[in-house]
């Protein structure tokens, strides 16, 4: 069914606040790609393989966008090349007018509100020109930064999911927070 459709649009122009500025992975990531998702409290976090190799980062870098799925690096505003972390929308529908989002902050950049600041710049732009009505993130209980970037970033608290991830063949309980158009 997905056949034939465009992958998602990138945001044009492409989206900054300043300090930090969303763009594609490119092929020069694959350094900080292997150091920030080789990060334990990022594979525990996400579905990112472990151990992650430099392979892995090529894969993920040359997969790209899909129909479903923009994945973008979190740069500093004043060097692209500068990698502090990784947001990206996922199960997007555009015929529903929905998708997911989630992300993660390269250890050396934590701290610092990188990731409140990421999401909200995509957020604003997936539920503005990009057309969506509502985004989903999911994050699990005892993930209380992740918890506290969501409502920062203006997320509403929802349900207990139970079972709602599966993270490299185990499933894990997780609360899903939504922010509506
Ligand atoms: C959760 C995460 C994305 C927060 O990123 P961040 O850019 O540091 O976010 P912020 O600077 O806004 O800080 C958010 C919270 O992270 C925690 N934090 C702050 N400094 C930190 C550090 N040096 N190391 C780890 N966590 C830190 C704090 O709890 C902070 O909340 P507080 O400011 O109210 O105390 C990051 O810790 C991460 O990448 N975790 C692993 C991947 C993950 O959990 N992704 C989300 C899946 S749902």
């Amino acid at each position: 069914m997905l056949i034939g459709n465009p992958p998602v649009e990138l945001p044009e122009p492409p989206l900054t606040s300043g300090s930090l500025a969303l763009r594609e992975w490119a092929e020069g990531d694959v350094r900080t790609l292997v150091e920030g998702c080789g990060d334990p409290l990022t594979a525990r976090y996400t579905s990112v393989p472990i151990p992650y190799t430099p392979e892995d980062a090529r894969r993920f870098i040359s997969f790209g966008r899909s129909p479903t799925a923009l994945p973008l690096a979190v740069v500093s505003g004043d060097d692209l090349a500068q990698v502090l972390g990784g947001v990206g929308l996922h199960a997007v529908s555009l015929t529903r007018r929905r998708a997911e989002i989630g992300y993660w902050t390269a250890p050396w950049a934590r701290g610092g509100g990188v990731a409140q600041e990421a999401l909200e710049l995509l957020s604003t732009w997936a539920l503005g020109p990009l057309g969506l009505q509502r985004l989903d993130l999911y994050a699990e209980p005892e993930n209380d930064g992740s918890q506290r970037v969501a409502e920062r970033a203006g997320y509403k608290r929802g349900a207990l999911v139970r079972s709602g991830i599966a993270l490299r063949g185990r499933r894990y309980d997780v609360i899903r927070f939504t922010l509506l158009r």
